[in-house]
C-alpha cells in the first residue's frame, strides 16, 4: 500500500503549457504527404489535412517547432517564400525538397492549429545574417527588403514569431556544419546579436546538450544573449537497425528520465543563470527515428538502402503502452521541473515516431496521443507537492542490453488549477503485469474522485487503422473518504481528479 499526501499550499510553480509542445520536420511523411497534402479529399483550400489539424487542436498543441532537425542545417529559407520556389537537394536526408511548404505556409498552419510558431535556424551552412534576415521577414512591419518581400507575398502584417532557435545539434558529427564549442559560441553570439537587433522581443535558444564543456563555453560566452537553452534526447535509438526495445527495456529508461534536465540545471545554477535562462527540451521521444545510411559518413547507394527503410517508422505496432507509460513519466518529470523547463517538443507530432499517424485515407491516434490528451485536458496547471512515507515499490527489469535495472514502479505528479477548485494526481503504474494500490491520504474539502486512465489490453497494446486498443477510460470512483484506496492497472497512465461535489 502506498499512501500519497498532497499539499496544495506547497506550490512548485505554474507549468508553461509549452511543455506539451511538438516538433515537425521536413523528413519522410511529416510535411509533404503528411500535414501538407494538397489534393487529398481531407485537405482544405491551403492543402492542409483538416483531420490532422483537428487532432492537433484537440490536444491543444501550444507550440510547433519547425523545419528541423538535421534538415535545417543546410536549408535556406529564402528559396521557400514568394512565387519563385526553388527546389533544393536536402543534403541531410538526401531527397529533393520542392520548397512549396515554406515560412508562410508554416505560419498559416500554426494559425489553423492555434499554436505558437518556433523556428529553428540554419547554423550549419547558414550565417548570422541569413538568420536575422529571416527575423526581418517575419517580424518587421515594413522596414527593409525582407519585410517588404513578405508584404509583396501577400502578408501585410508581420508573422510575429517570438521563439527562435539558433541551430540544431551542431555539436554532433552527423550534423551538416558541425562545430566545436568555441566556434559554436562565437556563431551563436553573433547570430543572437543580429537577431535581437532586428527584434529585441524575440526569445532565443541555442543548440546545447547535457555536456559541461559545450554548455559552459556556450553559456559563459552567450548567456546574456539567450533566453532558452535547447536540449534533445531519444532513448531507444534505432537509426541504423529498426529494433524497438521491449516494454520492460523501455521501463529501464525511466530510471533517471530527468537526468539531462538535472545536469543542465546544475550548469545554469553554477553560472547564476537559472533565473534568466529556461530549458527547452525541444526534441524528445522514447523512440529514435529510423533512417539508415545517412547519419554517418557511409551513405547509402540506391534509395532502397536509405529512403525506403524510413517506412519502417510507420509500423504502428511499435508504439505500445511502453511509449504511453514512458511519455507520461517524461511529462511528469517536466511538470516536476516546471520552475526551469518551459518548453518540451515531442519529436515529431506526425508520422515517423509521432503521436499521430496519417495515410491517404485518414489518421491513427497512437498510444502517446492519448497521454497528451490526458495531461493537456485533465491535469492541473499548477504543480504542487506530494509525498509518501511508505517505501516506493520497485521492480527489476532487463534493459535493452540484457542488464538488470531496478526502477520505481510508480511515477507521480500532483497539480491544482489556477482557475478552478480541485486537485489532480498523475499516477503511472509501470509494472508490466501487477496492479498497484495507492491510498489517497488527503485532508481537503474536495470530495468527488474521478479516474481517467489509459492501460490497453496488455503492455504491447497499440492502435492501428483497423485496431483501437488504447484510449482514455473514465470512471467516477465516488466520494473521497480518508484513506481511500485506488487501484492502478498494470502498464497504465492515470489522472485522478479530486473535485468539489
Ligand atoms: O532522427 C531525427 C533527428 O534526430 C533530427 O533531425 C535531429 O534533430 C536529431 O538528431
Amino acid at each position: 500500500m502506498y499512501r500519497i499526501t498532497m499539499n496544495e499550499k506547497r506550490v512548485t510553480g505554474k507549468r508553461n503549457p509549452m511543455i506539451y509542445g511538438h516538433f515537425i520536420e521536413h523528413f519522410h511523411r511529416q510535411i509533404y504527404g503528411g500535414i501538407y497534402d494538397p489534393g487529398n479529399p481531407q485537405s482544405d483550400e491551403d492543402g492542409f489535412r483538416t483531420d490532422i489539424i483537428e487532432a492537433m487542436r484537440k490536444i491543444k498543441v501550444p507550440v510547433l517547432r519547425w523545419p528541423g532537425g538535421c534538415f535545417v542545417s543546410s536549408y535556406h529559407w529564402k528559396d521557400a517564400v514568394g512565387n519563385e520556389r526553388k527546389p533544393f537537394f536536402d543534403k541531410a536526408w538526401r531527397v529533393e525538397d520542392p520548397n512549396t511548404f515554406g515560412t508562410d505556409e508554416y505560419i498559416k498552419l500554426c494559425r489553423k492549429i492555434g499554436c505558437e510558431p518556433y523556428i529553428c535556424t540554419n547554423a550549419g551552412t547558414g550565417t548570422a545574417e541569413e538568420m536575422s534576415d529571416w527575423v526581418e521577414y517575419c517580424n518587421l512591419e515594413e522596414e527593409g527588403q525582407y519585410a517588404k518581400w513578405r508584404i509583396k507575398n501577400g502578408y501585410e502584417k508581420p508573422h510575429k514569431v517570438r521563439y527562435w532557435s539558433i541551430g540544431n545539434e551542431n555539436y554532433g558529427s552527423w550534423e551538416i556544419g558541425a562545430k566545436c564549442a568555441d566556434e559554436w559560441s562565437r556563431l551563436v553570439k553573433e547570430s543572437a546579436k543580429m537577431m535581437k537587433h532586428v527584434d529585441p522581443e524575440t526569445e532565443l535558444s541555442a543548440a546545447a546538450l547535457a555536456d559541461v564543456d559545450w554548455n559552459m563555453t556556450l553559456l559563459k560566452n552567450c548567456g546574456p544573449y539567450l533566453d532558452w537553452i535547447s536540449i534533445h534526447q531519444y532513448w531507444d535509438m534505432m537509426p541504423e537497425v529498426n529494433n524497438p526495445a521491449s516494454y520492460e527495456a523501455c521501463m529501464a529508461w525511466t530510471k533517471r528520465i530527468s537526468r539531462a534536465v538535472d545536469d543542465v540545471r546544475g550548469m545554469l545554477t553554477a553560472l547564476h543563470l537559472e533565473d534568466r535562462i529556461r530549458i527547452a527540451f525541444d526534441e524528445w521521444n522514447l523512440r529514435g527515428w529510423h533512417h539508415p545510411n545517412v547519419h554517418s559518413i557511409r551513405q547509402g547507394i540506391g534509395k532502397e538502402t536509405y529512403v525506403t527503410p524510413r517506412d519502417k517508422n510507420d509500423d504502428n505496432s511499435t508504439y505500445t503502452m511502453a511509449d504511453a507509460v514512458f511519455t507520461a513519466c517524461f511529462l511528469n518529470a517536466m511538470n516536476r521541473n516546471c520552475d526551469l523547463v518551459g518548453m518540451a517538443n515531442f519529436a515529431p507530432i506526425l508520422n515517423t515516431r509521432g503521436c499521430i499517424y496519417s495515410n491517404h485515407e485518414g489518421i491513427v491516434l497512437r498510444s502517446t496521443y492519448h497521454v497528451f490528451d490526458l495531461y493537456v485536458n485533465y491535469f492541473g496547471d499548477t504543480v504542487i507537492d506530494l509525498w509518501s512515507e511508505d517505501q516506493m515499490p520497485v521492480m527489476t527489469v532487463q534493459d535493452k542490453w540484457g542488464a538488470p535495472q531496478t526502477v520505481d514502479v510508480l511515477d507521480l505528479a500532483a497539480a491544482k488549477w489556477s482557475d478552478r477548485a480541485g486537485l489532480a494526481l498523475a499516477a503511472v503504474n509501470k509494472h508490466p503485469d501487477a496492479p498497484q494500490e495507492i491510498v489517497l491520504d488527503l485532508a481537503c474539502e474536495h470530495t468527488k474522485v474521478v479516474q481517467y486512465s489509459i492501460s490497453g489490453a496488455n503492455k504491447d497494446s497499440y492502435n492501428d487503422v483497423d485496431r483501437n486498443e488504447v484510449f482514455i477510460r473514465e470512471e467516477t470512483l465516488g466520494r473521497l473518504e480518508p484513506g481511500m484506496q485506488v487501484t492502478l492497472s498494470p502498464h497504465s497512465v492515470n489522472i485522478l481528479q479530486i473535485l468539489p461535489e
